[in-house]
């Protein structure tokens, strides 16, 4: 069975866990889901296989196979059959590009149509988000508030891609694999930084915002809400011990580039994920001179360009 699912960005960011063993976010977060950018995964479940088999973009093995082969023990069950997993995404992996997110929302998907499972987007969401927190948004599209329940975790809707379509540029800094993975990151941030209960307190306030700005399809309100979460979440990972810092100098300037912009009345504000890369999210008669400003930066490495999206969902076996 094959599914895709397309990544996603945090508007207002999840950073910290409330329970690890379960992976429950210790915040609600708001983010949109991508169209042009997607990972397509192939689950498909042999008697005859000894172990789980994974294929990563054309190469066997693979760093995600014990996470994947956990997920679909969740998914299908502990006494399932071995799997043939195949990977592809269209954009780097590992990178802050929130790749573990359209991965493990595509493995889900497709692991319970491979197990002929029927599940809810409620089941789905439990699952994809035991794998990865994130995750569980890659399974809807458009504008996706995560919320933490009596029960764990439940994702819905707040626009789709085609109430308020929006232009995200991403300009990649660096392609190599991050240091510290953000499981890991979170933890320590939990644990040294003296910032971090106020982020938690202060997350309620902010998912507010967001929400009130999609709802009235405010630009200029959710480019101000999440430009300060961001930087609220990044502010957290600096003054953990030992500090984590995600940034590098070029994602500094295309920070001033975006300040640059708007200053000129350009509708476009940044946000940035646990790396160095720097998602432009704009106006969509915007885009061009976002795309073309940011391109031009000579340590910007490359750039992508994405709609909003859709939902995960299954597709024809390729
Ligand atoms: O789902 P994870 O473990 O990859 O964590 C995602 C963390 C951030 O991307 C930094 C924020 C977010 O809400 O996506």
């Amino acid at each position: 069975m094959r599914a895709i699912a397309q990544p996603n960005i945090a508007l207002i960011k999840y950073w910290g866990k409330r329970d690890t063993g379960q992976n429950l976010p210790a915040v609600g977060s708001i983010s949109i889901t991508l169209c042009d950018l997607y990972t397509g995964m192939d689950v498909d479940f042999d008697d005859q296989l000894a172990e789980d088999q994974l294929i990563v973009n054309g190469d066997a093995g693979g760093s995600m196979l014990p996470r994947l082969s956990a997920c679909l023990d969740r998914v299908a069950g502990e006494d399932r059959a071995r799997a043939r997993i195949v990977s592809e995404s269209n954009f780097p992996i590992a990178a802050g590009l929130a790749s573990s997110a359209s991965a493990f929302a595509a493995a889900t998907v497709a692991a319970a149509a491979a197990a002929g499972k029927d599940l809810d987007v409620a089941e789905l969401a439990s699952l994809a988000g035991r794998a990865s927190g994130s995750a569980a948004r890659s399974l809807l599209g458009g504008f996706v508030e995560l919320r933490n329940c009596d029960s764990g975790i439940e994702v819905g809707n707040l626009r789709t891609a085609a109430e308020w379509p929006l232009t995200v540029v991403i300009a990649i800094t660096e392609t190599g694999p991050k240091a510290v993975g953000s499981t890991e990151a979170m933890e320590i941030s939990r644990k040294t930084s003296p910032f971090y209960s106020s982020w938690v307190e202060q997350q309620e306030h902010d998912l507010a915002a967001a929400r009130s700005a999609i709802e009235k399809r405010d630009f200029g309100q959710l480019a101000a809400i999440a430009e300060h979460n961001c930087l609220k979440m990044h502010s957290i990972m600096w003054a953990s011990r030992p500090p984590m810092v995600y940034w590098n100098a070029a994602t500094m300037r295309c920070l001033q580039i975006v300040r640059k912009l708007q200053g000129a009345g350009i509708g476009v504000f940044f946000t940035i994920d646990a790396g160095p890369q720097v998602k432009a999210v704009c106006l969509p008669e915007h885009a061009e001179q976002v795309r073309s400003t940011l391109s031009s930066s000579d340590d910007v490495a490359a750039v992508m360009t994405s709609e909003l999206g859709d939902a995960a969902r299954l597709v024809e076996s390729s």
